[in-house]
């Protein structure tokens, strides 16, 4: 595999993002509007507190109307204008929609579906990532806007693209195929019988002669496919985006080293852990929390979506937040009530962001997304939307400056962000939720229950967290063991779900009775395995202390080694009396092996008896059960958020003292929240 050198250091989940100011803004789109609206517009935005708009990323055929003819006046206006009122601007290299010339030039480089079909011109993310006419096209209007823009002091950043792979990832045009043929002659050296070992091809008969015989895997095409095979098309269709993503950076770095450089993401197939964000300054992420229309659950879904951004690779900065109603074709959120936007602005902070803009400024009134409501309407009147982001812009003076460079305080982590892993499960689910699936019901425990609970790689940076639980992951890489085992032996809880390294990297199941490498860390194996696809049926029925739990999805009968405690066992069927969870100690701490899944059910039962004896407390005692409480720490200050969930006042007691720098303040430890409320205190550290 053509290995490009990428200078970031391996991210983590401490990270902070490394800008020098805090950014507040909104997305905005120029040419959609005159020229009075836009003189307008700025005004308007300097009074809400705006010092960023992002632009341009949709415009190609604005800014390239006909093949190599450039046009810029719209955008170097715009800047300029914004630029009088204090904002700076963030520019995105417009190829998520590349223009019609392009793919009417070029028609064998629309991407192809998983049936066979290509994509059409008509909505965006058409064309495929491995065509070469779309990778020069690329390059040339990055490079034609980077030369126009470089020496342009209000321009100070960049985003590649727009959301790689939202829409659409499984490519399998011509040009696909070629590229993966090509990927795979570097993986494996250009030997074939290499990967007929890899693959596991003797198995139906599906050994190759030569690279050039292999197609990307489409699905169920008769039947199933080759879960190496599909491994390693997850793994090529991150390296392609990854590639694309580079030869952009490559030029914008080239024309302005001053310039920071990230992507908003998260989508499938895209390892933002690996050589993607390790070439960026940072990763975006795009909330819209309004996707939850279950408003009591709206509150866990947005922690764990940022909780497991942060996972990948630290704090992170919020490209686009959802300013009012989205909508598309079948789809349209309700309007965020008063206050809403803003309390999923601080739950967005307390989270990890470290820089936000809305999108977008204004609704368009015509287009795939014309019900896409942003801070003002179509008919442009400034309304209630419009006052709240004018409060949270004044709000942020004050707290953004005191924001960069800390941390989010973290007890509790839940696995996730390996892409092997995940992609791996996806493979071969018989039947099982995902692993982030498996993540969000344990991390909403916990989140439900006032911990500092959030999402990390078992190979980051574990020093502070308590308790580290790895839900149910088949593929492990063994080289992380030393480091687990470290946590451990320094007094961390581990806690290990069924199914855990049950594969290798490869995909194949391990010779070794499971859990393979993690076998005697976690002093126990598994005896027997199995699918339980009626939980009301033929039930296993698991008893810790005087709780039972009846198990959903997968079950477990463990042989613990000498010295280890069993915790739990089985009360039915053949496992009676067998062991179901089991306790080793080793060095200061201790590894939990669960033999069956951690589903919210599991949670609700057993959740107080895994966290007992690790450490882990809520953040604060007695706190009503809407209102989150989270914690930023670093540069020798602390900041408590203190979020209302509800849509009705809250009381708070043994609230610590603290400089409240946003919303109510406390007064003898107790503090009234009212409906949305939110109030930041700052201690010393
Ligand atoms: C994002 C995307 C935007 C816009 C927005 C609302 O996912 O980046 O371009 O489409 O959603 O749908």
């Amino acid at each position: 595999m053509r290995r490009i050198m990428y200078k970031k250091s391996p991210p983590s989940h401490l990270r902070p993002v490394p800008l020098s100011s805090f950014l507040f803004g909104v997305c905005y789109y120029p040419e959609h509007w005159d020229a009075d609206t836009r003189r307008l517009d700025a005004e308007r935005m300097r009074a809400a507190g705006i010092n960023v708009v992002r632009m341009a990323e949709f415009a190609a055929e604005v800014l390239e109307p006909a093949p190599g003819q450039f046009d810029f006046r719209i955008f170097d206006d715009t800047i300029a204008e914004l630029a009088e009122h204090g904002i700076r601007t963030i520019l995105g290299t417009p190829t998520a929609a590349p223009p019609r010339w392009l793919s009417a030039a070029h028609p064998d480089a629309l991407a192809v579906d998983a049936a066979g079909q290509p994509l059409q011109h008509g909505s965006r993310q058409h064309m495929s990532l491995s065509h070469p006419a779309l990778s020069e096209y690329s390059q040339r209007v990055t490079r034609a806007l980077a030369e126009h823009y470089a020496e342009n002091p209000h321009v100070i950043g960049w985003q590649t693209d727009n959301e790689f792979h939202c829409h659409f990832s499984e490519d399998h045009s011509g040009a696909a195929q070629e590229d993966f043929r090509a990927f795979l002659r570097e993986k494996y050296g250009q030997d074939i019988e290499a990967l007929n070992r890899a693959w596991g091809n003797n198995f139906w008969a599906l050994t190759y002669s030569d690279f050039e015989e292999i197609c990307t895997p489409r699905g169920l095409r008769p039947c199933y496919p080759n879960p190496t095979q599909q491994l390693d098309y997850a793994r090529f269709l991150s390296w392609r985006v990854t590639r694309f993503q580079h030869e952009q950076v490559q030029i914008l770095r080239t024309f302005q080293p001053r310039w920071f450089i990230f992507h908003n993401g998260c989508f499938p197939h895209i390892d933002y852990r690996g050589d993607f964000i390790r070439d960026l300054d940072f990763l975006g992420y795009d909330s819209y929390p309004g996707f939850s229309y279950d408003v009591t659950r709206r509150a866990s879904d947005h922690a764990y979506n940022l909780d497991r951004t942060r996972a990948w690779s630290g704090n992170f900065i919020i490209p686009e937040h959802q300013s009012g109603p989205g909508g598309q074709a079948p789809y349209f959120h309700d309007n965020p009530e008063p206050g809403e936007i803003r309390k999923l602005t601080y739950a967005s902070l307390a989270h990890g962001t470290d820089s936000i803009l809305y999108f977008r400024w204004r609704t368009c009134r015509y287009g795939a997304e014309m019900y896409w409501c942003g801070v003002l309407d179509q008919d442009n009147v400034p309304r209630r939307r419009y006052e709240e982001i004018q409060r949270i812009g004044r709000e942020m003076a004050v707290l953004g400056p005191e924001l960069l460079g800390t941390s989010v305080r973290m007890d509790v982590g839940v696995a996730y962000a390996d892409y092997d892993a995940m992609e791996a499960r996806a493979t071969m689910p018989l039947g099982l939720p995902s692993l982030s699936n498996h993540a969000e019901a344990i991390h909403r425990w916990f989140f439900r229950g006032h911990y500092a609970a959030g999402c990390v790689h078992p190979a980051d940076v574990l020093d502070g967290l308590k308790m580290l639980i790895i839900p149910h992951w088949e593929v492990m890489d063994p080289d992380w063991l030393p480091h687990l085992r470290d946590f451990v032996e320094r007094g961390g809880t581990l806690v290990l779900g069924a199914i855990c390294a049950t594969r290798d990297t490869n995909n194949h199941v391990i010779a070794e009775t499971p859990p393979g490498f993690l076998r005697e860390l976690a002093g126990v194996s598994v005896e027997e395995y199995s699918r339980k696809n009626r939980a009301d049926q033929r039930s296993w029925v698991m008893k810790w202390d005087d709780r039972e739990h009846t198990a959903e999805g997968w079950v477990e009968i463990l042989a613990p080694e000498e010295g280890t405690e069993v915790l739990a066992a089985w009360t039915a069927r053949h496992a009676a009396g067998k062991p179901a969870v089991t306790c080793r100690r080793q060095g200061k701490g201790r590894v939990l092996y669960v033999g069956t899944l951690m589903t919210e059910a599991f949670m609700e039962r057993f959740g107080p008896a895994l966290v007992r004896s690790s450490g882990a407390e809520p953040v604060l005692p007695d706190l009503p059960e809407d209102v989150e409480a989270a914690v930023r720490y670093g540069d020798g200050r602390e900041l408590l958020f203190l979020i209302n969930h509800a849509d009705m006042p809250c009381e708070l007691g043994a609230v610590p003292e603290g400089d409240s720098l946003v919303g109510e303040r406390p007064s003898e430890g107790r503090l009234t929240l009212p409906a949305y409320g939110v109030s930041v205190l700052r201690s010393g550290r």
